[in-house]
């Protein structure tokens, strides 16, 4: 009994230590965290606790801080439940989606759906962290997978639309390559405040990178129209 007691307290003892020290590292004691909104506190624990390095240099030549700073698109879009966003805000928003997209000069001419494939299944590029990633050893990838469903051969994401089958079911006319390339370039273009990434306009990918996209989502040989 005596020996049971002893090894729980010091496993208290332990625990409290571990606790003070660990609070110690992030919290200054000027902060009284009962005290918060809870959306204080999120703004509290991201931006000033220290508990990620913010001035680590990201691969775009700023710093981390300046990744969780919302421009006015991201502003207007963060809603509260039960918020709708204004016919005007969303109009605007689109416009200037629309008039960001900068067009291939040689039209939309369909590139290279092997390289395409590489770049829609990969998620590699502009992350940070321990190991951030470094573009000179690795293309920056386009990601599509984590959010689509793309070709039968490879298992994608849920939150976009099934994209399998795109050119075979859509076809490729002038139009569907134009909408394409700007849903892929921004597509708040025509979805105001879709969570799919503005691409072309963050500099994320090339005109190349996305006529190779759209390679692979058109040409009859690739495994998205198998
Ligand atoms: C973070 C998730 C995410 C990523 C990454 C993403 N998308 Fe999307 N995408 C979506 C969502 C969600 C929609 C639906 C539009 C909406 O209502 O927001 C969408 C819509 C689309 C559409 C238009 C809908 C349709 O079926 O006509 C296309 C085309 C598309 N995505 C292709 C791509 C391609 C190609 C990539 C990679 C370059 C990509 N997406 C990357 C989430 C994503």
């Amino acid at each position: 009994m005596f020996k049971k007691n002893l090894v729980a307290a010091s496993i208290l003892a332990a625990t409290s230590l571990l606790l003070t020290g660990g609070c110690a590292a992030t919290n200054t004691g000027k902060v009284d965290y009962s005290k918060m909104t809870p959306e204080a506190l999120a703004e509290y624990l991201t931006l000033e606790s220290g508990s990620f390095d913010l001035d680590q240099p990201t691969q775009e030549g700023t710093t981390a801080r300046s990744r969780v700073v919302q421009d006015d698109l991201q502003k207007a879009c963060s809603l509260k439940k039960g918020q709708e966003l204004d016919d005007q805000t969303r109009a605007k928003i689109m416009a200037d989606a629309a008039a960001s997209i900068k067009y291939p000069a040689g039209g939309f001419k369909l590139g290279d759906w092997k390289r395409g494939r590489e770049l829609a299944w990969s998620g590699f590029g502009f992350r940070l962290g321990n190991n951030p990633d470094n573009h000179k050893t690795r293309e920056v990838g386009a990601n599509c997978y984590n959010c689509h469903q793309i070709a039968t051969d490879r298992t994608g994401g849920t939150l976009g639309t099934v994209l399998t089958g795109y050119g075979k079911l859509r076809g490729n006319s002038e139009d569907m390559l134009k909408y394409t390339y700007e849903v892929i370039y921004n597509p708040h273009t025509y979805y105001a405040c879709t969570i799919m990434p503005r691409s072309g306009t963050k500099n994320i990918l090339s005109q190349k990178d996305i006529l190779d996209i759209m390679a692979y989502l058109f040409d009859p040989n690739s495994p998205v129209n198998k």
